[in-house]
């Protein structure tokens, strides 16, 4: 999984304020442990009425950090150099009080004074109700910490611990981890780099409800959406319909026809540094829609249909203009003749590279998490990968990816 990369071996020290929500934060901390992450807890008093520092300290596998133990411990742990060795602090739930704390340096407690001392970015997952979140006091300290490069998570709108729905809820502790991703990915060698990524499939509309389409479930794009964001690259995903989950951070254009991703994909690339064609384009459209939907009759139907414009080759072929273009990579999914077919289209695309992907196995290509392609360079070198995890396929292909945009 990409986000053990990122997290593997960073210490990551997560701040507990007093609030309802402290009980995610136990979530979070599994889910930091568990990507690889030494985690360690720093309670305040007011934390400690909500959870026990014994759940804490359990999940992490580390002392967890009070008033009373630090005192005694000092000098093995130390506020301090806790703050300094860091890769990331994070404060969830961070309370309208120790955020109003934390704007102005203030250092009455273990957390705070090492927020203080920390030079690795932190991030914020405000808690606590609409009222406070919305007094232009907490408002002014939220501008203030943002000004001063403080990454904020949520509050999300929902129910509240009063009974009361509205903003103040702290983010679920999936979004509270994505948001750390995103912060640590953020030295990673892609940073700074734009990328588009097209997934999915597209569906050219027949008549008010039919289309045609294909079985692309856009899990290989997502899977390369993903991985460029992990190495800090500034990720466009466009995607025809998905039933997937949008990767965090990254900025998602969602399209349905081919020409609707041509225009999309077109609008992108000029300040791309790359693109990835992953998404089944259709290749041929009805020649006009139905405005009604078609009546069934007795006879059969005939559907005319026209070319769709290839968007990979458009952009390959018109990228001397843009200077900033250093890659177009493609994906050739095949059911026959796979190295044959896929040289064909690196060639005739003039593309930089092609994952040629065998989509006629029940394990490969169309919906599954798994795939087994083969990667072939300009130079008509090719790489056959064995059948692994979308996942770890679109970390080889992105690796491979950085090797021509990062000056070496
Ligand atoms: N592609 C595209 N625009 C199209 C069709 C395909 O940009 N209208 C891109 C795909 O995203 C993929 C590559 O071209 O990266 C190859 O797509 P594929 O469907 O394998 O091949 P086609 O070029 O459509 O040729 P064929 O259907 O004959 O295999």
């Amino acid at each position: 999984m990409a986000a053990e990369r990122l997290f593997k071996d960073k210490s990551v020290v997560v701040g507990v304020t007093g609030g309802i929500s402290a009980y995610k934060t136990v979530t979070l901390c599994s889910r930091l442990v568990k990507a690889g992450a030494t985690v360690d807890v720093i309670l305040t008093d007011a934390a400690e009425e909500f959870v026990r520092p014994l759940t804490f300290q359990a999940l992490t596998h580390r002392p967890v950090i009070t008033e009373m133990f630090s005192l005694l411990q000092e000098t093995e742990i130390g506020h301090v150099s806790l703050g300094k060795k860091a890769d990331l602090m994070i404060i969830a739930p961070a309370t309208a009080n120790s955020l109003a704390k934390l704007t102005h340096g203030l250092a009455d407690n273990m957390l705070l004074t090492t927020a203080l001392a920390c030079r690795s970015p932190i991030l914020v997952a405000p808690a606590m109700e609409t009222g406070m979140w919305e007094n232009s006091a907490t408002c002014a300290n939220m501008k203030t910490l943002e000004e001063r490069g403080v990454n904020v998570v949520g509050p999300a709108d929902g129910h509240l611990a009063s009974g009361a729905s509205g903003a103040g809820r702290m983010s679920e502790p999936d979004e509270i981890f994505n948001a750390a991703r995103k912060i640590l990915s953020r030295r990673e060698p892609l940073n700074g780099f734009r990328i588009v990524v097209s997934a999915g499939g597209t569906r050219e509309v027949i008549d008010p409800v039919r289309f045609i389409g294909n079985r692309s479930s856009g899990k290989m794009g997502y899977a390369l959406a993903q991985a460029a964001s992990d190495r800090g690259a500034d990720v466009v995903l466009i995607h025809g319909p998905t039933a997937l989950q949008n990767p965090y951070g990254v900025r998602d254009v969602g399209v349905e026809s081919a020409e609707q991703m041509r225009s999309a994909v077109l609008k992108a690339v000029e300040s791309a540094d790359a693109l990835i064609m992953t998404a089944a384009v259709a290749d041929y459209r009805p020649v006009t829609a139905a405005k009604q939907k078609i009546k069934k009759r007795e006879s059969g139907l005939s559907l005319d249909l026209v070319r769709t414009t290839d968007i990979l080759a458009e952009v390959a072929e018109n990228r001397t203009e843009n200077i900033r273009l250093k890659a177009v990579f493609g994906f050739a999914a095949e059911t026959e003749s796979l190295l044959a077919h896929a040289r064909e289209k690196l060639t005739r695309k003039q593309l930089d590279f092609i994952v040629a992907n065998d989509v006629s196995a029940s394990d490969s290509g169309f919906s599954v998490d798994t795939n087994r392609v083969t990667l072939i360079d300009s130079a008509g070198e090719a790489n056959e990968l064995p059948l692994m995890q979308k996942q770890e396929i679109a970390e080889i292909i992105i690796d491979r990816l950085a090797g021509f945009i990062k000056p070496q």
